[in-house]
């Protein structure tokens, strides 16, 4: 289990111009614990690098560009190809990479009309190699522990973050073990673990009791931890911002709303928008929003209740698995950005997130459960008046629909929320689902049988009128 790699574990590599830096007491050190928490203070570490500052907004922006066209495997990723702003590998043969970023820029005509915001966007990540976000920040972590010589690479998850980093363990020749809580992620997540190979446990727990036993397990075990505490991961995960702000030809968005869970990927874009602005690569920052679901709100809370100024955790319950998290572990980075970029945190119930993500599939996208909580939210911002229909609005969608088809056969059939509290407490609104519903029709093999069907259907299609 001894890493064979010459640099030592955790730390920056002796040429590297990147540093770690605390994000409490603002501690520099050119090495990170196998926590990756601050000596001094116990806060989460982040990556700085004094060489981003000489760079030229122009030509980087022209470089980038012109790597569209090259075909070396670190221009094709959609990661790396950013590579200026990311921490730098001893050498580029160091780098594991399955082609992730490169993700779309939708438009969304159909819920632009039902909200009135003529311009709005989906960023898919879930159009990634293994279907998540959590792929961009990967290729990086990886690449930093194999380079540091790791055998073992390890994650608490509620299930992306295990797939993709199953994923690129298998890719860089290391092996991965796996903490999931039992019987609380989707099934297409875990057999993507089991598929790419890792030696996955579930555990009588929810994610935080996954997580903790993680801090626990790399004080004693030779492994390397890929949770988003890990720097690297947030680093990789700034890319969305860059790509996306290239995709919109350098003219920031009014705002960007995201779902936040453990609240790495809300901290890791407010980073890239804080570092672009200080650059010079756009002019102002959009407002960055993170949305919660109503029963795993423990940042809503945090803000509502404290101010901010400590974290309030919960005991979380929602169908959106992915975010089933009531102590997230970058809340003080979230708060961080949300102030930063003057958004907004807001959370959004079970039922406005099954309506929003039918209402993305019928886009012809679709998106895991925990991704439509950005559309649901859109439609509470636009209430409040704190998006105005003409700003320019970018929901960033974080998992692919086939991440969780058990939600989608259950919300289709009618039976999503059967035999729950919620059920009855909310009869009357789950109603209004039943226009989005589109259950399959079990017939006989019949032409008649079909084609009456189909007649039947198109006299009651609304868009036949
Ligand atoms: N959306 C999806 C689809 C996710 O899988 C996650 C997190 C989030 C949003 C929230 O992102 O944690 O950075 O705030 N999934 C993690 C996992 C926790 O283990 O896969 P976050």
């Amino acid at each position: 289990m001894r890493p064979s790699a010459t640099s030592e574990k955790g730390s920056a590599p002796s040429q590297a111009t990147f540093r770690f830096r605390c994000i409490g007491c603002g501690l520099v050190s050119n090495s990170a614990a196998q926590d990756f928490r601050c000596p001094n203070c116990g806060n989460l570490l982040e990556i700085t690098d004094s060489s981003w500052n000489s760079l030229n907004p122009t030509a980087l922006k022209a470089l980038w560009r012109e790597r569209r066209t090259l075909n070396e495997s670190i221009d094709l990723s959609g990661v790396w190809r950013f590579r200026e702003l990311l921490p730098a590998p001893q050498s580029e043969q160091q780098i594991v990479t399955l082609r992730e970023g490169n993700t779309p820029l939708y438009d969304l005509p159909q819920s632009s009309r039902a909200t009135g915001v003529s311009r709005l966007y989906a960023k898919h990540q879930g159009l990634n190699p293994t279907g998540s976000f959590k792929d961009a920040g990967m290729t990086v972590a990886a690449t930093f522990a194999r380079q540091a010589g790791y055998r073992w690479v390890a994650c608490a998850s509620t299930g992306n973050t295990s797939a993709s980093m199953a994923a690129y363990a298998a890719r860089g020749g290391m092996r991965s073990l796996v903490l999931v809580p039992e019987g609380k992620i989707s099934w297409s997540k875990l057999s993507q673990a089991l598929d790419y190979g890792a030696l996955t446990c579930q555990l009588r727990t929810d994610f935080d009791g996954c997580l903790r036993l993680l801090q626990e397990l790399v004080r004693r075990a030779p492994v390397y931890q890929l949770n988003s505490i890990n720097p690297f991961r947030l680093e990789g995960q700034k890319t969305l911002a860059y790509e996306l702000l290239e995709q919109l030809d350098w003219d920031p968005p009014d705002h960007i709303i995201a779902p936040g869970g453990n609240l790495g990927n809300s901290s890791a874009i407010g980073k890239a928008l804080l570092e672009m602005r200080d650059l010079g690569l756009i002019p102002r920052l959009p407002r960055l929003s993170v949305i919660q679901a109503e029963g795993a709100n423990a940042l809503v809370r945090t803000l509502r209740e404290a101010g901010g100024k400590h974290l309030v955790s919960m005991q979380p319950e929602t169908r959106a698995t992915a975010i089933r998290i009531g102590n997230p572990a970058s809340w003080e980075k979230a708060v961080k950005v949300l102030q930063a970029t003057g958004g907004a945190c807001e959370e959004v119930s079970e039922i406005e997130i099954a309506q929003a993500k039918a209402e993305i599939g019928a886009e012809g996208i679709g998106c895991e459960p925990a991704s439509a909580v950005t559309l649901a939210a859109l439609k509470k911002l636009l209430q409040q008046g704190f998006v105005k229909p003409d700003e320019t609005v970018v929901l960033v969608l974080t998992g692919s629909l086939l991440k969780d088809p058990d939600y989608t056969m259950e919300f289709h059939r009618g039976d999503l929320f059967k035999g729950t509290a919620h059920e009855q407490a909310h009869e009357q609104e789950s109603a209004k689902l039943n226009p989005f519903r589109h259950p399959p029709v079990v017939l006989d093999a019949t032409l008649d049988a079909v084609i009456k069907t189909l007649e039947q259907a198109d006299k009651s299609d609304p868009s036949n009128e």
